[in-house]
């Protein structure tokens, strides 16, 4: 792709990748790509910031190449050692001798450890500037925004900030890397959520605190290492944030997050019923089927709204098991204290709800009401099932009033 400069001399020199289906080997990212934005400062000094994932390495390089031979580098700032940011890093080494990395204390002994790399590296301290001639480097140290060793670089003179995994989103860029320049900007926002929950959420208080640290420098760029660059309206995506952290509480919108599934239908049948209890009520809901759909486009689901009902049926004396890794996988990333009801079918004596209720209890949920019927609902079964889902609505009214 062709560089792009987005200040004087500085250069959004990223790649997209539209190869890796699971983004951490998790998260999935077939349909929507990512980018691994890297940044160059043509100056007096040529300074690299944050590279790529090792499978865009020729890529990556022939992008650097645009701009000023490899072998010229003076500085690779490496904001964060994740290695969607510095899987170039071993062979960059080599091509760049001149080069010195900048990296905060605590990266120092992982770029050892990942890439064996021991010498040229110079650890800054949290409000450190270098002077590059007409430019300014400033770094903020930022820990787990998204690792312990986290960093953010601010170019001052530019007021361009490089957030590296802060501000940033799924999504390969498609034509454009601005945020001024789109007609999907919907998808980019639904995908900084998704990336937000997916990767960055556990450590909301750490962002919190990290917008706070730059609460008093002007930006007029957010150039972050995934995803759009924050031109147009940077403090957007900061209120976005902002908001999106404060989260992390688990109050959220007076809205349910409806996830199910089932094995022949009978819970499914229920599921109907509970969401038709829900919108009667004027409560918007969303409903998830656990079997098609990726637990990483549930999250930023539950993470958003107040209230959740799980449907599952009983399996084995315990709960249908993809209930149970969405339920744990809402433990490993804190979402916590939300409104929950559980209902769903059994066929002898049940357990589901069993589990459900220790789930609820680790989580820190309050559970407010359960259903659980044999086999078929009945018509019967099914108006309960209304009812109950017009009673999770109605509380979740009154609570949030
Ligand atoms: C593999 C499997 C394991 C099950 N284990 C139990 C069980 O331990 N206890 C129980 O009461 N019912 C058990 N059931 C019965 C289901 O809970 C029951 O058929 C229920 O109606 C399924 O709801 P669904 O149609 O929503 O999948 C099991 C069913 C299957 C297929
Ligand atoms: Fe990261
Ligand atoms: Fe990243």
């Amino acid at each position: 792709m062709p560089v792009i400069e987005i200040q004087p001399s500085i250069y959004w020199i990223g790649v997209n990748d539209h190869t890796t289906d699971l983004f951490e080997g998790i998260w999935p990212i077939t349909q929507e790509g990512v980018s691994y934005n890297s940044y160059l400062i043509d100056g007096e000094k040529k300074v690299l910031i944050d590279l790529a994932k090792s499978i865009k390495a020729d890529q990556f390089f022939r992008q650097i190449s645009e701009i000023c031979e490899i072998s010229q580098l003076d500085y690779i700032v490496l904001n964060h050692m994740e290695p969607d940011h510095t899987g170039t890093l071993g062979l960059l080494w080599k091509l760049a001798p001149q080069a010195t990395i900048l990296c905060t204390p605590q990266a120092q002994p992982m770029v050892e450890s990942f890439y064996g790399i021991t010498e040229r590296v110079q650890p800054v301290d949290d409000g450190e500037t270098i002077n590059l001639g007409q430019l300014t480097l400033k770094f903020f140290h930022t820990p787990f925004v998204h690792w312990p060793e986290t960093m953010m670089t601010y170019e001052t003179s530019s007021r361009t900030l490089f957030s590296c995994d802060a501000f940033g989103s799924y999504g390969a860029l498609s034509g454009t890397i601005f945020d001024d320049q789109l007609n999907d900007f919907d998808f980019y926002l639904k995908q900084a959520l998704r990336y937000y929950v997916n990767i960055v959420a556990k450590f909301s208080s750490m962002v919190t605190r990290a917008i706070q640290k730059l609460a008093d420098i002007p930006i007029k760029i957010i150039a972050p290492s995934h995803g759009l660059i924050w031109k147009n309206d940077p403090q957007k995506i900061v209120d976005l944030y902002q908001t999106w952290a404060r989260l992390a509480n688990g109050k959220g919108d007076r809205a349910v997050t409806l996830v199910y599934g089932s094995m022949y239908g009978n819970t499914e049948e229920m599921m109907d019923a509970v969401a038709q209890g829900v919108a009667q009520a004027g409560i918007p809901v969303e409903i998830f089927d656990l079997r098609r759909t990726h637990f990483s486009y549930i999250l930023p689901a539950l993470w958003l709204h107040q209230g959740v009902i799980i449907g599952a049926p009983t399996y084995e004396t315990a709960l249908f098991p993809l209930a149970v890794q969405l339920l744990d996988l809402c433990h490993r990333k804190a979402i916590k204290n939300k409104k929950v009801a559980y209902f769903g079918s059994f066929g002898w004596s049940g357990g589901g709800q069993r589990e459900l209720e220790k789930w609820a209890t680790e989580l820190k949920w309050e559970l407010t009401d359960t259903l659980v019927f044999r086999g078929a609902a009945t018509l019967e079964d099914l108006k309960k099932g209304q009812q109950f889902g017009r009673e999770f609505a109605k509380m979740l009214k009154e609570d949030l009033v």
